[in-house]
């Protein structure tokens, strides 16, 4: 190729300059930055491309299929997920692994209704536009939790259609997680037999395998699918993220597709095949021990957080295994200093692998020079 001008060089070095600077601010987003890959870069010289199945042939053989099976099964051994009656596949991220696993409940329940609560990731509401499928807004708690005694009463009225529910594993602005065995005993209770679940767990599906005693979040608690996103808790330099779903229902929409020679059993044509690389390399380099002491010192991290906000007279609280910290809204300034998300009146502050004591005292100190009355002239 070309070599690079001279001044675009230097445009893309004042953009790492100011990556590097912004990267030291961010609190409010769940995207891990304790990685480096160096042994990935060579493979940015070959159009590298996962199209199709990742478990069957192609005819395209500039893929990296055999690692993103390793990773399916990484995944598989850690969200509980039978290996004989599952599958899965590396996603764009949390949102192509949400619209999946919805997908295939559409097709598997074409007259069903999606039950969703308010507090669920913008991509649900998104996803059941784009599927053209029945939909209902469920309440939520206060806490982030959905309101369990109107999901019942909502379902109850409905007897008639398969409920499909997008059960929350770790809600985007609380870290809340849906109870699954609530949801399944009121399935029960309500004699409903044709029904299925997706699990929503873009972050905390890579936290609740590491702790000792997780929420219900995987296959053993009953659900058909699950999403999770590889560029939050694991980190990744680009998104990622794996869906699981049970095998009976992914069949369904398997095709097979000549022109490449593969089974399109994804929503995507065309798949990066870096994600899975990425992926099976951050496994490699943290094993099983690993990831548990990265998720214990990120939830020591939230209790510290929570301990120097209660020092400064601010109310904060997390979910049980969350790492996400919820308190009052701050000042606009302070919410774009240090990137945080806001939601009506609460914000949060994420305590992802990269967040020190240094930068949490910091951003209290901000928070708190926020909430000083600005002193009146003379
Ligand atoms: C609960 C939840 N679901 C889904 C998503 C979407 O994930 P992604 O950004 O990987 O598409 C997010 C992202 O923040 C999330 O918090």
């Amino acid at each position: 190729m070309p070599p690079l001008p001279p001044e675009a060089r230097a445009r893309l070095d004042a953009f790492l300059g100011r990556i590097e600077e912004v990267s030291h601010t961010l609190v409010g987003y769940p995207c891990s930055q304790d990685f480096n890959y160096p042994e990935l870069a060579p493979f940015l010289r070959y159009p590298l491309n996962n199209c199709g199945d990742p478990f069957a042939d192609s005819i395209y053989r500039e893929n990296s299929f055999p690692f993103e099976r390793e990773v399916i099964a990484t995944f598989q051994k850690h969200l509980r997920a039978p290996l004989d009656q599952t599958w899965g596949y590396v996603t764009s991220g949390g949102t192509e692994g949400n619209l999946y696993g919805l997908y295939l409940a559409r097709e598997l329940y074409p007259e069903g209704v999606v039950y969703y609560s308010e507090h669920t990731h913008y991509s649900a509401a998104k996803i059941v536009r784009v599927l053209d499928a029945r939909s209902i807004m469920i309440r939520g708690q206060d806490n982030g939790e959905i309101d369990y005694d109107d999901l019942r009463e909502t379902l109850r009225l409905h007897r008639d259609v398969p409920p499909i529910i997008f059960a929350n594993i770790g809600t985007t602005m609380h870290g809340a997680v849906d109870d699954l065995r609530k949801i399944r005993a009121m399935l029960k209770e309500l004699a409903i037999s044709r029904a299925y679940i997706h699990a929503d767990a873009a972050l905390s599906g890579m936290i609740l395998p590491w702790v000792e005693r997780p929420q219900p979040f995987g296959f053993d608690a009953g659900i058909d699918s699950i999403a999770v996103s590889g560029h939050k808790f694991v980190g990744s330099p680009v998104p990622c993220g794996v869906v699981l779903a049970r095998r009976a229902h992914t069949e369904r929409v398997a095709r097979s597709v000549e022109y490449v020679g593969v089974m399109d059993t994804t929503i995507l044509g065309s798949r990066s095949a870096l994600g899975p690389l990425v992926l099976w390399s951050a496994f490699q380099r943290w094993g099983e021990d690993g990831m548990r002491r990265r998720v214990a010192a990120c939830l020591d991290m939230a209790d510290y957080a929570i301990a120097r906000f209660e020092a400064a007279g601010i109310p904060s609280w997390r979910h049980e295994n969350s790492i996400t910290v919820v308190f009052p809204r701050p000042a606009d300034e302070v919410i774009r200093r240090w990137q945080i998300a806001p939601h009506e009146q609460i914000a949060h502050l994420i305590t992802m692998p990269h967040v020190t004591r240094d930068t949490i005292d910091r951003v209290i100190a901000d928070v708190v020079a926020s909430r000083l009355p600005v002193p009146s002239g003379p």
